[in-house]
């Protein structure tokens, strides 16, 4: 670690919306939380809205902690948290609160030429909770527990990569190396999301997302397959995805069909993930034959659970399975173990680190 409880690691939020809220709760929440401390959060709403909806959560519940408002922000539990209301990162004095890390979670900057404006307003490093728009566009993309081991600790911006990459990848990893994977098709099933009107209204880009995110299920572009590439090079180009909004308020699934170089069978495939699930990627992946309603997992902070009750096969070499992820509480609590490797890291550049 680079701090100690008495020195932590000061951070700001840029953007608190789901993602950006669910980030600080996650903080909180988590076993480090005595080494961080989120000093400012920078968001346009206003005050009386930002101190609101830190309380009171439709979705997770109310906030397990004290949360007062004063002329400047807010105090989260007696501490103090400076609020500012910029659409810019140079108008924001990134500096002046003397930070170590930008949590960017407005999802509005994804090329290097607007996220290196974070740097040159003075905020050191920026953790993003979205994809670069190239993999040049950061210094790292981390799907925790696939590739966290390659942060050096001298990177500057580093991405989080999304949701659906985190539930992904470890899945596809697993039955790359036990079956030889030749082509994967995922769909994607996500929960609706604040880029979504509740009723039919203007969207300037997209004409699905003119559509009422309550009365529809809604195909919506995704750059997943990007994203999977992105980590896993050697599947580029034999992998595709599809992505379908619906009216779910919390949790997403994918089904993730796939064809393989070996034989396997639906037996044979839920052994291989419930053994990853156990031994590999124990808190990150987990399993579960119940029967499940998407529900259950709210507040689940896995990246996946395989619904082994799911899987099919046709023949020998092709197969699906489902997964179910908290596509707010999952990729948040995957931002807390990034940040909190990549602090480590800092502190050890060239030894091999644990999380904890
Ligand atoms: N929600 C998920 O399940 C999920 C999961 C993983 C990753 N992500 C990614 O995380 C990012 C945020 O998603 P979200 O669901 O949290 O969206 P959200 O609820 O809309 O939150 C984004 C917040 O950022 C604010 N904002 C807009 N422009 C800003 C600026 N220039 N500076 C500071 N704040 C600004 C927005 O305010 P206005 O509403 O006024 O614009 C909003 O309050 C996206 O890139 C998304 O893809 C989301």
């Amino acid at each position: 670690m680079t701090s100690s409880a008495s020195t932590p690691v000061r951070l700001a939020i840029n953007g608190y919306g789901r993602i950006g809220r669910c980030f600080l709760r996650a903080l909180h929440e988590s076993p480090w939380r005595e080494h961080y401390r989120v000093v400012a959060i920078n968001e346009p709403a206003d005050l009386a809205s930002i101190a609101y909806l830190t309380r009171f959560d439709s979705t997770h519940g109310r906030f397990p902690g004290k949360v007062e408002t004063t002329d400047t922000g807010l105090i989260i539990d007696g501490e103090p948290v400076t609020v500012t209301h910029a659409e810019s990162p140079e108008a924001v004095d990134w500096a002046a609160m003397n930070l170590d890390v930008v949590i960017e979670c407005s999802g509005r900057y994804g090329r290097r030429i607007e996220l290196e404006r974070f740097l040159k307003a003075g905020a050191p490093r920026v953790l993003l909770s979205h994809p670069g728009h190239s993999a040049e566009d950061v210094d790292a993309t981390v799907v925790y527990g696939i590739n966290q081991d390659a942060l050096t600790g001298a990177e500057r911006i580093v991405s989080n990569a999304s949701c659906t990459t985190n539930a992904a990848v470890p899945v596809l990893t697993v039955v790359d190396e036990a079956f030889g994977l030749e082509h994967a098709l995922l769909t994607t099933l996500h929960s609706v999301m604040n880029d979504q009107p509740l009723i039919d209204g203007y969207h300037h880009t997209d004409l699905r997302r003119t559509r009422s995110a309550m009365q529809s299920i809604i195909p919506v572009s995704t750059g997943l397959a990007r994203g999977i590439e992105r980590l896993l090079p050697a599947l580029a180009g034999r992998v595709t995805a599809k992505a379908i909004r619906v009216p779910t308020h919390n949790v997403s699934a994918i089904d993730i069909a796939l064809t393989t170089r070996r034989e396997m069978s639906v037996d044979t495939l839920n052994a291989v993930l419930r053994e990853a699930a156990e031994s590999r990627f124990p808190g990150l992946l987990a399993w579960s034959d119940d029967p499940h309603a998407s529900i259950d997992f709210n507040h689940d902070p896995h990246s996946a659970i395989v619904d082994t009750s799911q899987t099919r096969a046709s023949g020998a070499h092709l197969a699906s399975t489902l997964l179910w992820f908290d596509n707010e509480w999952g990729f948040a609590s995957r931002m807390v173990d990034t940040l909190h490797h990549w602090q480590a890291r800092r502190a050890h550049p060239h030894t091999a680190t644990t999380s904890d």
